[in-house]
């Protein structure tokens, strides 16, 4: 499989509730992980033990050379991971409560000098049965990468976050295979409010412009599956007492790409995504790895 998308250093600062517009508020503690939405993907379909190869881009700075390395450990194949010269590495702060909820603000850095032909060339050249990607590079290098795939491979795109205006993505979408926003994102694309309740998100499901697969994400209220002419299913989730929901998306959405490419039907999949995702939420960071920052770069010797 090839995952093309984002790799982020996460700077992550635990607070006892998120801050509201103009209030300030202190820190427990703050860490260093490896995020970014595409290598949260990534590294959780090379976990489960799945072949994975990554497309985008580090800067040329430690923490670029770290990311690489923290891939390869992880058996990520990363001849596709662009090095660009001059930019940084995108980073993101990320404040989580006491409650697991978080509150994100990327820089992008290197993941928007991404170039086309780069994607082009190496997602092609890895001959995936399944490429997953998400909105954290820029969506003009997702069109034309999708555009030349070849009509056998699944495209999964996880739409977030979903910052253009829905008809940006319309191209983008005719060649999308499985769609998987979560609960805001759908609502967004669908133009109407967030769906809260299950019948919320069935009606927006029926208002979006989008004939493919849709599996949404809920959350602690589970998933909602929409096959291609079939009716809205609701998968309910794992009851767990989340201790950090970051990259639980990212998870959801690696694991789900992992069934897909080994064929499953699409329901267990979906089943197994919500149990690799809820699992995710029990430990701090986005990844499925505890290891902080700082113990990668002390054992590169960087
Ligand atoms: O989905 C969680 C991720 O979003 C974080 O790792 C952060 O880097 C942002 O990309
Ligand atoms: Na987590």
């Amino acid at each position: 499989m090839s995952v093309v998308g984002s790799l982020n250093v996460d700077l992550g600062y635990r607070v006892r509730t998120l801050p509201v517009p103009g209030e300030t508020v202190l820190a427990g503690d703050r860490s260093r992980a490896f995020g970014g939405k595409g290598g949260n993907q990534a590294v959780t379909v090379a976990v489960l033990g799945a072949d994975v190869g990554f497309v985008g881009a580090v800067g040329a700075d430690d923490a670029g050379e770290s990311y690489l390395s923290h891939l390869r450990r992880h058996g990520v194949d990363v001849s596709g991971v662009a090095v660009v010269p001059h930019v940084d590495t995108g980073t993101a702060i990320i404040l989580v409560d006491d409650s697991g909820e978080n509150l994100i603000v990327v820089d992008p850095g290197a993941n928007s000098a991404v170039e086309p032909g780069w994607v082009e060339e190496h997602v092609r050249a890895a001959e995936p049965a399944v490429v997953l990607a998400q909105l954290e590079v820029p969506v003009p290098v997702l069109e034309s990468m999708a555009a030349s795939l070849a009509a056998d491979v699944t495209f999964v795109l996880n739409p977030a976050p979903m910052q253009a205006d829905p008809d940006d993505l319309a191209k983008l979408l005719q060649r999308v295979d499985v769609l998987v926003p979560n609960r805001k994102e759908l609502g967004q694309l669908a133009r109407t409010a967030e769906p809260e309740t299950l019948a919320e998100v069935q009606r927006c499901l029926g208002a979006l412009s989008f004939d493919g697969t849709v599996v949404v994400t809920l959350g602690a209220d589970g998933a909602v599956v929409r096959e291609v002419g079939g009716e809205p299913t609701h998968h309910p989730a794992l009851s767990v007492d989340p201790v950090d929901t970051t990259g639980a998306g990212d998870a959801f959405c690696g694991a789900l790409a992992v069934g897909i490419a080994a064929g499953r039907e699409l329901s267990d999949a979906v089943r197994r995504a919500i149990e690799v995702a809820g699992r995710s939420t029990l430990h701090r960071g986005a990844q499925p790895t505890q290891a902080p920052l700082e113990a990668d770069i002390a054992a590169d010797g960087s």
